[in-house]
């Protein structure tokens, strides 16, 4: 049977990574037959990287979606039960980050934030989480950050948002610990991703890179049902950047 993957903000930096780090485990593990949907908000690069997926031999379904949109959410989540009858894998990387000076953010900063990392976040989990309870099977990975449980100057509302996240996901792993359903909590420091902006090479060459995360997530998702790997913590080696 084919794994039912989703992950949201598939489209550039990490999801994409992760996205490709499936597709091509198809080669080094027999039988794994990933069918990937992919989610973003820009169609343009769903459609090069499911392109690039069916190369490597992976089965895919895009959805030009917002996250925050969570009727079509909804409807999305509808479709894929209905054309694939389960979900084995939700991957929960969208997200955004607007950073500057706490005196400066605006109450439009702080709406669009919490709409993607928290409502988004949350809407799409706990509807993805009832389908894996009755089924008691999955395996929902949250890309949260560093900064769900540090603090960074510039960072006041990201920091608040990925803070809220870490909360969502110590709750819901009460609830998976007694359907057999796998929660991983995945904690990067800096990576060089479209998230950054322009960036100085001298300062890209302090990050991670995408594939410094996705490899070890597709790994977690890979080890043997019985195991969950509960956090994956990742920094650059010479510690966090922007403190
Ligand atoms: N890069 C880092 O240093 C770092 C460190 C720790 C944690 N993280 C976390 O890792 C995740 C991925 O970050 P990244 O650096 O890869 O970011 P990125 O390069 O900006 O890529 C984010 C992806 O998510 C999509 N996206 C954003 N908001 C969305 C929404 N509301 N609905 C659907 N898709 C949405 C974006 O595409 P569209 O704009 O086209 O929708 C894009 O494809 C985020 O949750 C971020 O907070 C990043």
């Amino acid at each position: 049977m084919k794994h039912v993957i989703i992950i949201t903000g598939a489209g550039k930096g990490i999801g994409k990574s992760i996205a490709l780090d499936f597709a091509k485990a198809t080669r080094n593990n027999a039988g794994f037959e990933p069918l990937l949907v992919l989610i973003s908000r820009t169609m343009t690069d769903l459609e090069d990287l499911a392109a690039e997926c069916r190369t490597l031999g992976a089965e895919t379904v895009i959805y030009e979606a917002d996250i925050a949109k969570t009727a079509l959410m909804e409807e999305i989540v509808r479709d894929v039960m209905v054309k694939f009858g389960h979900i084995d894998c939700l991957v929960n990387n969208a997200g955004v980050g607007r950073f500057k000076a706490f005196g400066e953010f605006t109450g439009e900063d702080l709406h669009y934030t919490m709409a993607t990392n928290v409502n988004g976040t949350f809407f799409l989990t706990q509807n993805v989480f009832g389908i894996m309870q009755k089924q008691r099977s999955g395996h929902i990975f949250f890309i949260t950050s560093v900064a769900a449980e540090k603090a960074f100057r510039s960072s006041a509302i990201y920091c608040m948002s990925k803070f809220a996240q870490h909360g969502l996901v110590e709750v819901i792993r009460l609830y998976a610990r007694e359907c057999n359903v796998r929660i991983t909590n995945v904690m990067p420091g800096a990576v060089f991703t479209p998230m950054w902006g322009e960036v100085p090479e001298e300062m890209q060459n302090l990050m991670m890179m995408p594939e410094d995360i996705s490899g070890p997530v597709v790994q977690s998702y890979l080890q043997p049902g019985r195991t969950v790997t509960e956090e994956l913590v990742f920094r650059p080696v010479g510690g966090d950047i922007n403190d």
